[in-house]
């Protein structure tokens, strides 16, 4: 009997560690759930006679002030502003002090009509030749009117140069999406990596939608104007609207965010890289064909073989739609690209893919399903070579938050919660980036999910090795 007892115990013990092997080994903690709730502002955009949408004063003073990275290195930016009234110049003044603008740059001005709504005048102005690491101050309009306003180039492409980057989506004009960009300027972060989804203008109709996009601009200006915001697009953007005549897809996105997709030899403003510091960030269209012989699956399977991670360490890919998502908001949606793209992310051993559309924060495991096809047995397993998922859908906008996951949490999904915030990756250096998401709680900014993200390339054991083989090898032939 007591022999019996012993061994049914060791068999119990045995099982027990087998079970947290096999744990470990497949996902490491189970998920999170947070059930964190908290009173909210209401999902109502602020009104039109809000102070933050307030149009500047003076006689054709440049409105909706906003930058972005205007080549493929991080030494241009490309300046972009409304006028209201008349075309007036698109002259960009700038320098290295507020004393002086030594330098101009020329742009260009367009304009579209949306329904009967006409636009302002929009400007784009490229300013290049920018010297790494500097501060620089610039000015548009002009007479009283003129306004002035600085950014500061990121550091030198190098492996080890440290940056913070700030991750929003799905922002709109609520309250909510107020309290997000004041808690995102707190952070510290020197570019934005937008996921899609800006104004919510299309929820309007006829002239409102024109008005909106215009109010989102000027609410975004103040943190846009003075760091670069690295645009994707989302369904938001399509604008599909035959009942007003307005069929012309991304027609008031296109118009007004510019991108720079020739420096990266894109074919479209709506899919593009660009590398900053000691990333290389490729951005997708959900929004656009992308199945195999398409122009964006062509692109990006030359930006891939393009990408050095010895000059960029960091493989960071946004998109609008997520590929891993637990959410009954949208559940799937990301199936079609996946079945496309999620091998070349293994492949390429992308770090992080961020996404948008689900209005809630989700973070997955490092995970795939390309050992399964996706017409078949829909298997997803741990993959240590496969990228993070992270969705960043819950800037605040007037849909108001995703509320239900399915239940149970899926064994990929490590955390999950459906409030309103923003994300950060603070890259350290090759090997280690820091990451945080931060909830609105509140008025107060409380960071709620964080990690270590470890680089996929340099991380990597094998890589060491290879690093220290090669550093012998130079001794040796020395
Ligand atoms: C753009 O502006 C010009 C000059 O004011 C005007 O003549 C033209 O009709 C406008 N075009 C559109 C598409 O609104
Ligand atoms: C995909 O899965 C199905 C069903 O499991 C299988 O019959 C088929 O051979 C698989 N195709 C490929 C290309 O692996
Ligand atoms: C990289 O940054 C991490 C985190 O700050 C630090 O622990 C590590 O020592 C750094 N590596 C190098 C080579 O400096
Ligand atoms: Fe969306």
């Amino acid at each position: 009997m007591l022999g019996n007892s012993k061994l049914e115990c060791l068999f119990l013990r045995i099982a027990l560690a087998l079970c947290i092997l096999i744990s470990c080994l497949s996902f490491g903690n189970a998920g999170i759930t947070s059930t964190f709730i908290r009173s909210e502002w209401p999902s109502i955009d602020m009104p039109l006679d809000n102070d933050v949408f307030a149009i500047p004063k003076g006689h054709n003073a440049p409105q909706q002030v906003h930058i972005t990275q205007g080549d493929y290195e991080g030494k241009a930016v490309i300046v972009s502003w409304v006028t209201p009234d008349d075309p007036g110049h698109n002259t960009v003044h700038y320098g290295t002090s507020d004393e002086s603008y030594e330098f101009t740059a020329e742009g260009t001005v367009t304009n579209y009509t949306f329904y009967k709504y006409k636009s302002g005048y929009i400007h784009h102005c490229h300013v290049g030749d920018l010297k790494y690491n500097t501060k620089y101050y610039y000015k548009i309009g002009s007479g009283d009117s003129a306004r002035k306003f600085w950014f500061q180039t990121p550091p030198k492409i190098d492996p080890d140069a440290s940056y913070k980057f700030g991750i929003i989506g799905d922002l709109g004009q609520t309250f909510n999406s107020l309290s997000t960009l004041q808690h995102y300027m707190k952070s510290g972060g020197q570019t934005v990596l937008f996921l899609g989804d800006l104004s919510y203008a299309d929820r309007y109709q006829f002239n409102d939608v024109g008005l909106r996009w215009d109010s989102w601009g000027r609410f975004a200006e103040k943190s846009a104007a003075y760091q670069p915001w690295i645009w994707s697009a989302g369904n938001h953007e399509i604008e599909y609207m035959p009942y007003m005549g307005e069929v012309e897809p991304f027609k008031s996105y296109i118009h007004r965010y510019l991108t720079p997709y020739l420096a990266s030899k894109s074919s479209s403003p709506l899919w593009y890289a660009i590398r900053r510091a000691s990333a290389h960030i490729i951005v997708l269209s959900a929004y656009s064909t992308f199945v195999k012989y398409t122009p964006q699956w062509h692109w990006l399977r030359e930006e891939l073989g393009r990408v050095d991670r010895e000059k960029t360490p960091w493989l960071i890919v946004l998109m609008h739609v997520p590929i891993y998502n637990s959410n009954e908001a949208h559940f799937q949606e990301g199936e079609s690209m996946q079945s496309v793209f999620e091998s070349w992310f293994v492949k390429y051993r992308v770090d992080v893919v961020f996404a948008g559309h689900v209005h809630a924060y989700e973070r997955s495991y490092r995970i795939s399903s390309i050992h399964y096809n996706v017409s078949g047995d829909h298997h997803t397993i741990a993959d240590k070579s496969a990228p993070v998922y992270i969705t960043v859908g819950d800037g605040g906008n007037q849909e108001g938050l995703a509320g239900r996951f399915k239940d149970p949490q899926p064994e990929y999904s490590a955390f999950r919660e459906a409030s309103y915030g923003h994300s950060t990756l603070e890259i350290k250096n090759r090997t280690h980036a820091f990451y945080h998401w931060n909830r609105n709680d509140d008025g107060k900014k409380v960071a709620t999910d964080e990690f270590i993200l470890h680089n996929q390339y340099w991380g990597r054991n094998h890589r060491r090795r290879k690093l220290k083989k090669h550093i012998q090898m130079v001794i040796d032939e020395a």
